[in-house]
């Protein structure tokens, strides 16, 4: 069989990268990878091709491959789009309606549905006070759909244009013979936490940062409030989640935006365990107010059961593996090279 032709969008983000990797390590897929950043140089032997530049002015390129899947990962974080929310917007919105339409004309044209994998998250949820967020406890992915940020909107909106591109796209599904329509498939996400990298522009960034900082011996000011509680996951059942997804029979599914999770917080059970893994560590805590908000209008849990149901969804790392399978030996062997390390076994 030849190999399926992959493109993916954000390749050099935090996702982006991990799932490159992850691509090439299972074979069988040509990855053209894009994002703004020139490739880094861990990736460089597994993307048979890089465009650098611009999604809303590159997806015009595109119209010359034939891609079975796409990974559109390219995105303008929560913080980082509430201080540039014009930006935000022609990044979140109008590069992901290019990319759909690209899909949509293939998907017609070679009569063949190109896979869309969209990776939505938590701030497609709004509260509108700590209040509700505690009584609301796990929310269903039709529940609390009032994002506060620019971010939250976006994705809600870009969930709602693949369903139509999917579906409706110019009413096509009512024709006699209506044409094949492309696949639209989407997870909402909860924070995601790397032993490698770290996220840029976020706001449930808090968590990755306290961690990485700890691990270095570095004080860190944590921007939220210790009790502020939302859900994380680890990078690797992250990919884990879009690579199922991605390869589960399109029968199985009942829905379109799938609610996945792994494990819930506090920021103050965050500094404890960073506590005990790097003895000495200095996390205080000060809130940013407009940040808080921002975490407090998002779920302390999501009930991922359709995802669980549909297409047999399960986390490899709850929060005790995480620390002790994953992050904790990673990180240790990551920053072991700094002296002012201290770690307890
Ligand atoms: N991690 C994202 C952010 O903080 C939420 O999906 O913006």
């Amino acid at each position: 069989m030849p190999d399926k032709a992959v493109l993916v969008t954000g390749a050099c983000g935090e996702i982006g990268q991990a799932l490159v990797q992850s691509l090439a390590q299972k074979g069988g897929y040509r990855i053209v990878t894009t994002d703004l950043m020139p490739l880094p140089d861990s990736l460089k032997a597994y993307s048979a091709e890089h465009v650098q530049g611009d999604l809303v002015y590159r997806v015009k390129q595109f119209y010359d491959y034939n891609f079975d899947i796409m990974f559109h990962l390219a995105a303008s974080l929560s913080s980082k789009a509430e201080v540039a929310t014009e930006e935000a917007h022609r990044i979140n919105v109008e590069g992901t309606m290019q990319l759909l339409m690209l899909a949509a004309y293939k998907s017609e044209k070679r009569g063949k549905a190109v896979k869309f994998i969209f990776p939505s998250s938590i701030a497609a949820y709004g509260f509108d006070s700590l209040e509700q967020k505690r009584k609301a406890g796990r929310v269903k992915e039709e529940e609390y759909n009032h994002p506060h940020t620019m971010y939250g909107a976006n994705k809600l909106y870009c969930e709602k244009l693949g369903e139509y591109y999917g579906n409706f796209y110019g009413q096509r599904h009512l024709d006699p013979n209506p044409p094949v329509m492309l696949d639209f498939r989407a997870i909402r996400f909860p924070g995601l936490i790397s032993a490698y990298t770290l996220p840029t522009g976020g706001t449930s960034d808090y968590g990755p940062e306290m961690l990485h900082a700890a691990a270095q011996g570095l004080s860190y000011s944590c921007f939220v409030r210790e009790d502020t509680k939302i859900p994380f996951m680890a990078m690797p059942d992250a990919i884990k989640a879009l690579l199922m997804l991605t390869e589960v029979p399109r029968d199985y599914l009942t829905r379109q935006v799938y609610n996945i999770t792994a494990f819930s917080l506090t920021a103050g059970e965050f500094r404890k365990r960073a506590d005990n893994a790097f003895p000495g560590t200095r996390i205080t805590f000060e809130p940013n107010p407009r940040r808080q908000g921002i975490v407090d209008s998002w779920p302390e849990d999501m009930d991922d059961s359709a995802a669980r149901n549909d297409w047999g969804w399960e986390p490899d790392y709850d929060l005790d593996r995480f620390f002790d399978e994953y992050f904790l030996p990673e990180i240790r062997k990551r920053y072991a090279f700094r002296p002012s390390l201290r770690t307890k076994e």
